[in-house]
């Protein structure tokens, strides 16, 4: 039985960080309980697809091959195109009809590669995020990154944006007092002002205005001013029913800084944002989720957090 009560959302999770995947390479993950292979065509192309081979099962990721477009199995040699299609198989007169490689919808936007992950196939309903900083003139050129793997689900995590009282007591800001959050079609937007001191630059205080958004349950991205300029990604990749890939990821403007200062600021600045994360991680892997849990009025919307969040799962009975 499940910690968690929910099954796997429908949406958009970050499987590799871009460049962790060269023009010709295979990489294989294991997410959403499935073996799953990524590869990118010399021409450019990420796509991920169900890891075993249609033909006997081989694992594509363990020494499968990129050939131009497509990827070879390295059992019988089939080759599979990006959408997952046979496009060759060495040995037969006729190629087989209708087979397959099931693909996952890929996308590649901020320097992350996407998977679109529904349990019964469906199509992507939104779009993963799109964010204009990343790449752009005065911003560090890549995210400075942080990973982990940590026994949660991204609801539960995700839940923590709108968590208010918690800034205090686990990560020791001070109580926000203006915050704002709206539920709008797939996305959360919110804000809140706070302030802290980062342990990684001498203590220094530091007042916080921190602008989320939360599309889908799949990742989170914030752009926070405060001492510097930056934008924090959190994607939330479940491995499977019980665990999840967490990469937290900054990318900070330089503002008139050096490239060295820049550089020493940014990662003192984005290694104290990771320690705040790490100190969710000891209520994230022990809380369980209760149902109905008694709130009290100066609580985060809960109760509308999670009637929003109801939208990303797949109806047993409908299968909608
Ligand atoms: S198992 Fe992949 S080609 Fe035979
Ligand atoms: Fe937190």
């Amino acid at each position: 039985m499940s910690r968690f009560p929910f099954g796997t959302p429908f949406g958009w999770y970050p499987v590799a960080w871009s460049s962790e995947i060269a023009a010709g390479d295979v990489v294989r993950r294991d997410y959403f309980g499935e073996a799953l292979v990524a590869f990118r065509t010399l021409e450019g192309e990420a796509s991920v697809l169900d890891a075993y081979c249609p033909h006997l099962g081989a694992h594509l990721g363990v020494g499968g091959k990129v050939e131009a477009d497509g990827i070879r199995c390295p059992f019988h040699g089939w080759k599979f195109g990006g959408d997952g299609s046979c496009v060759d198989v060495p040995y037969a007169k006729r190629k087989p009809q209708n087979v397959r490689a099931r693909p996952y919808p890929t996308r590649e936007t901020a320097g992350l590669v996407w998977a679109w992950y529904h349990p019964n196939g469906g199509a992507p309903s939104f779009e993963p995020p799109s964010i204009p900083e990343f790449g752009a003139e005065d911003w560090t050129p890549d995210w400075t990154r942080y990973e982990w793997t940590i026994r949660s689900h991204p609801q539960e995590i995700s839940e923590n944006s709108i968590d208010w009282p918690h800034l205090t007591e686990v990560h020791l800001m001070e109580p926000p007092p203006n915050r704002s959050v709206e539920f709008v079609g797939h996305e959360i937007q919110w804000q809140t002002t706070t302030s802290k001191n980062v342990t990684t630059l001498d203590d220094e205080h530091d007042d916080i205005v921190i602008t989320g958004r939360n599309p889908g349950l799949g990742c989170s991205y914030v752009r926070y001013t405060g001492m510097g300029d930056s934008v924090i990604l959190m994607g939330m990749t479940p491995v499977d029913d019980e665990k999840l890939h967490l990469r937290f990821g900054v990318i900070g403007k330089r503002s008139g800084r050096s490239e060295t200062e820049m550089a020493e600021f940014h990662q003192a600045y984005s290694d104290d944002m990771a320690a705040a994360v790490e100190q969710d991680f000891p209520i994230w892997e022990n809380k369980t989720y209760h149902e109905r849990p008694r709130l009290c009025d100066g609580d985060g919307p809960v109760g509308d957090y999670r009637s929003w969040a109801a939208q990303f799962y797949v109806d047993a009975e409908t299968g909608r």
